[in-house]
């Protein structure tokens, strides 16, 4: 079946990643960055679920964005008396492809909603479009919402440099982006002065996708070996580090890319500000600390092989955890479109989100 829905405001803000077409989804395929622009067009919910496991779309935003066009997908695709049972199903394997980010789970949780919601398949498959292609456009506004928050909290007078990690931008989002969006924000009114990129082994989120994307939008960029942060702040090179998050506890600890922690221990020493930058769909307030976030492990060939080129011996042991836990204490600033924390604890992320559930 095909309902054409209208264009998402996602449609006019230039890089994205997802392009709904009403009755399937494609992603831009972000395995194949910087070398290739190549779109895949997904077309069921297993496919999506494939699709966010293999990293063809990955950030915390974009992979809840998905699975809810995912779950269009299933209800379009559900047919006769047990269609609901079948949308579930689909939904679980969309709940099992990635386990850290929580925007994947909150996605879910929206459009089971609606789902239990709706009499029939038709009227499902309607408001199911309608709420994701919602998810999708909030997302944007979001990010946009954050950007104008943190320049306010951002009081250099001068123009000064920033440093990131990973990827946090249209890619990764609905687009804009969320750290990168406060970054292009900072362009935009002529306070930046250059963006120091991690490059962000092993995945290399950073040089692939960051710096592609900087560069696709003139904006001054310097790739760096993650090594090689520590001394760029040591040399006072950088004035913030502005990350993203892939889950925030209620007492504001930050899962986010592997490699984040590190840098927010050299920024406490060097004594540079350390922003968080992330909409509330990735705030858990059902978890009391980063403890309890479940902490992806991938496959050692990651760590071995950049692509098909081999780095290590064949066998060697590896520890890939791809995401790390920041502690509150270490995080200055919390930036959420619902506003900002300043030094976040559990009493201020109480005050901003309500109590735990
Ligand atoms: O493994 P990835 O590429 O999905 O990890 C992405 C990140 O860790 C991002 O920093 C995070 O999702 C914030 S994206 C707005």
């Amino acid at each position: 079946m095909s309902s054409k829905n209208p264009p998402a405001v996602s449609s006019r803000i230039g890089t994205v990643a997802m392009r709904w077409h009403g009755d399937r989804l494609e992603l831009l395929d972000q395995r194949r960055l910087p070398i290739v622009e190549h779109w895949v067009s997904v077309d069921t919910a297993s496919e999506v679920a494939a699709s966010i496991r293999d990293m063809v779309v990955r950030g915390a935003p974009a992979i809840g964005i998905s699975a809810a066009y995912g779950v269009v997908l299933a209800v379009q695709r559900a047919s006769g008396p047990q269609w609901r049972e079948a949308v579930r199903a689909d939904m679980q394997v969309l709940a099992e492809s990635r386990p850290t980010a929580v925007n994947l789970f909150w996605a879910l949780q929206q459009m089971e909603a609606v789902l239990a919601e709706c009499p029939t398949r038709q009227e499902a498959a309607t408001r199911l479009a309608h709420t994701a292609i919602g998810l999708h456009d909030d997302d944007l506004a979001a990010n946009l919402a954050m950007a104008e928050h943190a320049l306010a909290v951002m009081d250099e007078r001068e123009p000064f440099s920033v440093l990131t990690h990973c990827n946090t931008g249209a890619l990764a989002t609905g687009g804009y982006g969320t750290a990168l969006g406060v970054i292009r924000r900072l362009h935009a009114a002529g306070r930046l002065q250059r963006v120091f990129v991690d490059e962000t082994r092993p995945w290399m989120q950073g040089s692939r996708l960051t710096a592609w994307e900087l560069s696709r939008d003139g904006i001054p960029v310097t790739l760096n070996a993650d090594g090689a942060a520590a001394w760029i702040l040591a040399r006072g090179e950088v004035r913030w580090v502005v990350v993203g998050a892939d889950r925030i506890t209620a007492n504001g600890d930050v899962a986010n890319k592997i490699g984040t922690y590190s840098l927010a221990v050299l920024a406490r020493y060097h004594r540079v500000r350390f922003m968080v930058v992330a909409p509330s769909s990735t705030i858990d307030m059902t978890l009391a600390s980063g403890a309890d976030i479940p902490i992806e492990q991938r496959e050692g060939t990651e760590v071995r092989q950049m692509g098909e080129v081999v780095l290590a011996p064949e066998h060697v042991d590896v520890y890939n955890p791809v995401f790390d836990v920041t502690p509150a204490e270490l995080i200055d600033v919390l930036v959420t479109e619902r506003g900002v924390v300043h030094r976040p604890d559990a009493a201020a992320m109480q005050a901003l989100f309500g109590a735990r559930s």
